[in-house]
């Protein structure tokens, strides 16, 4: 016997099996209901509002998480709540986001793919003699390749289908794509003007595809999505969680990015008049775990020690294999990757930055669900990667959001707090650089000390505006950074304790990472000529808040610089230039990985790295 469900703003009726969780029930039915924790009951992002039936009693995680007001309004975490009669409930917040933040391409492209364009997409337009002669055996494609001066006969069944009308319908003039020795099209008429390629970064968290012309290196579109597999967990880990040892759960998580980049695809082309089969090259970078799921391999080893992935070496197959709608023998290249947590993607970071061809000691550091740094310079470069999760995204936090249309992404406080939204829209809520902002400036008004104690005994000494935001709410300190009425808020929007311990934990595992390849390289800070900052969210984080809080290495604020998505970037030039490309799986082999759980001094540094500095 089943149990109505009736999901709302979608309105949609389900039937739930009696004691399954909303969230189950949700999926199942094909209703995303975010689930950034993976329905641990760690966060608030699967909340939602009983519209009608009995409110079920809370558990202790939605009395943690969502704390007394929001219970006492009706809401429930969906991964905890079970379905035992009917209910109506309305799935909060919007499961649209409005404007959200993705780090896309961007304009730095341009001077680095200036240098030498190579992408390995051949094209020559030849005229075929058709076979004439039955006292002389030939055949299409032998008289097309001699035509072309080519000896292969790596040619697709596909592409032999269609070859015969295609030789014959301007009367054998044809235009030939190859792609090293590889014939991928052969086109009716002259097509040379025409080839393309998508250079794509798939992350936990976002999607970013760009089509970029194969002769000029121009950028002709850009497209950006949240990931939708993160209805199947926001962190890299329950992402992992939900994909290990279940094909079924793995086949959902391929599907669902294949999808999406086919509508990038759809995007792409809409928005730049090109046709997609002539895109003939598409460049993917991506943490491991979703290097293996584009590509349909299972990733669950990649979750538990050794954290082994399946293969390390690049992978290049045609698109047709991943039903990709582009030209389906267009090549698929997917870099190498360094170690189960350093993926390509973190391959992308180092070709994009030059990290390895460097004189002089650099570190880059991508800041995400999971962190990866590399440290080195011409000499040898290391690697490792720092598991923050989601709370520096927003996630996690109570009143913590993605950078989308509302969020806080600028704090100041004096004698009072000011703050900045997203759009300038009514505050709803704060991002992660909005948090990293906030502690800094409670650290340096003394709201917060150094161990990460909001003080609460000390409020008296605080201007009396401030004093009245600083108290204790559930039995949890908290710091209102906005009351109900300010900023458009319409309740307030605090900082918890809680709050304060979750983004201590992340930046301690970013900060301990780098600290951590210092140490085994032996490079004090002095020694290092520049920090990089990677990826969607390094790029809108205020250094002076990130120096403040001890997420970044003490150096000199000149020394530190945005390099935007740079993951992105290396998908680019390995796009356009075959010799960036075949040269990333040599550099990915002479990176040396450390893994920090093992090594012997990790615990003593993550542990000074939680605390923030002193003033
Ligand atoms: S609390 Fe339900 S998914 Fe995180």
């Amino acid at each position: 016997m089943t149990i109505p469900l009736i999901v709302l703003p979608e309105n949609r009726r389900l039937e739930a099996e009696p004691n399954v969780t909303i969230l189950k029930a949700a999926q199942a039915g094909g209703i995303d209901i975010t689930a950034t924790c993976g329905g641990r009951g760690r966060c608030t992002s699967c909340r939602v509002k009983f519209v009608s039936g009995s409110i079920p009693p809370p558990t202790i995680m939605d009395e943690l998480q969502l704390g007394g007001d929001l219970v006492r309004e009706g809401y429930r975490l969906s991964c905890q709540c079970r379905v035992t009669e009917p209910i109506t409930v309305q799935v909060a917040p919007p499961l649209d986001e409005q404007a959200f933040q993705i780090l896309g391409a961007d304009s730095r492209f341009q001077d680095v793919a200036r240098a030498a364009i190579d992408a390995g997409i051949a094209k020559q337009v030849v005229k075929a003699s058709l076979p004439v002669d039955e006292n002389h055996q030939t055949s299409d494609l032998e008289e097309l390749l001699h035509v072309a001066g080519r000896t292969t006969d790596d040619v697709s069944p596909a592409l032999l289908r269609d070859l015969p009308a295609t030789l014959r319908a301007h009367d054998g003039e044809v235009t030939v794509t190859t792609f090293g020795r590889q014939v991928i099209s052969v086109e009716t008429g002259d097509t040379t003007l025409m080839k393309f390629g998508l250079a794509v970064d798939i992350g936990t968290t976002s999607v970013v595809t760009t089509l970029i012309d194969l002769e000029s290196g121009e950028q002709l579109a850009s497209v950006s999505s949240l990931n939708p597999q993160a209805a199947f967990g926001g962190d890299l880990m329950s992402r992992l969680a939900f994909a290990q040892f279940n094909p079924v759960n793995l086949r959902k998580l391929h599907t669902r990015i294949i999808g999406l980049l086919n509508q990038h695809v759809e995007e792409t082309v809409r928005q730049s008049g090109v046709p997609a089969r002539s895109i003939y090259k598409v460049v993917v970078v991506g943490n491991t775990c979703m290097h293996h799921i584009v590509l349909g391999i299972d990733p669950s080893h990649v979750g538990a020690a050794p954290y082994a992935p399946v293969m390390r070496h690049p992978v290049v197959l045609p698109a047709h294999e991943l039903f990709l709608k582009v030209n389906p023998e267009a090549r698929v290249c997917l870099l190498p990757i360094v170690a189960g947590f350093v993926g390509a993607d973190t391959m992308g970071v180092v070709l994009a930055t030059r990290i390895y061809e460097s004189p002089e000691t650099r570190i880059v550091v991508d800041i995400g669900t999971n962190g990866e740094v590399v440290l080195g310079s011409k000499t040898h470069l290391w690697a490792c990667s720092a598991p923050a999760g989601p709370a520096l995204e927003g996630a996690q936090l109570k009143h913590g959001m993605r950078g989308a249309l509302g969020a806080i992404d600028r704090v100041t406080i004096t004698d009072d707090v000011e703050v900045h939204t997203i759009g300038e829209a009514s505050a709803i809520g704060i991002c992660g650089s909005g948090t990293i902002d906030a502690l800094a400036q409670m650290l340096d008004a003394g709201i917060l000390d150094h161990t990460g104690l909001i003080q609460v005994d000390k409020r008296d000494q605080l201007p009396p505006r401030l004093r009245d935001r600083v108290g204790v709410r559930d039995d949890m300190r908290q710091f209102i950074l906005v009351h109900a009425g300010e900023a458009g808020a319409t309740a307030d929007i605090v900082l918890t304790q809680g709050d304060v311990r979750e983004v201590q934990l992340a930046k301690g595992a970013i900060a301990s990472g780098m600290a951590m390849l210092q140490h085994v390289a032996g490079i004090p800070n002095d020694r290092i000529a520049e920090l990089m900052l990677a990826g969607g969210f390094g790029n809108y984080l205020s250094i002076k808040s990130a120096l403040r809080i001890g997420l970044i290495p003490q150096l000199p604020a000149e020394k530190i610089r945005y390099v935007g998505n740079a993951a992105l970037l290396g998908a680019q030039l390995c796009l356009v230039s075959e010799t960036e490309r075949l040269r990333s799986e040599g550099i990915a082999r002479s990176i040396e990985h450390v893994s920090l759980a093992m090594h012997p001094a990790f615990q003593d540094i993550f542990v000074e790295c939680l605390s923030f500095p002193r003033s």
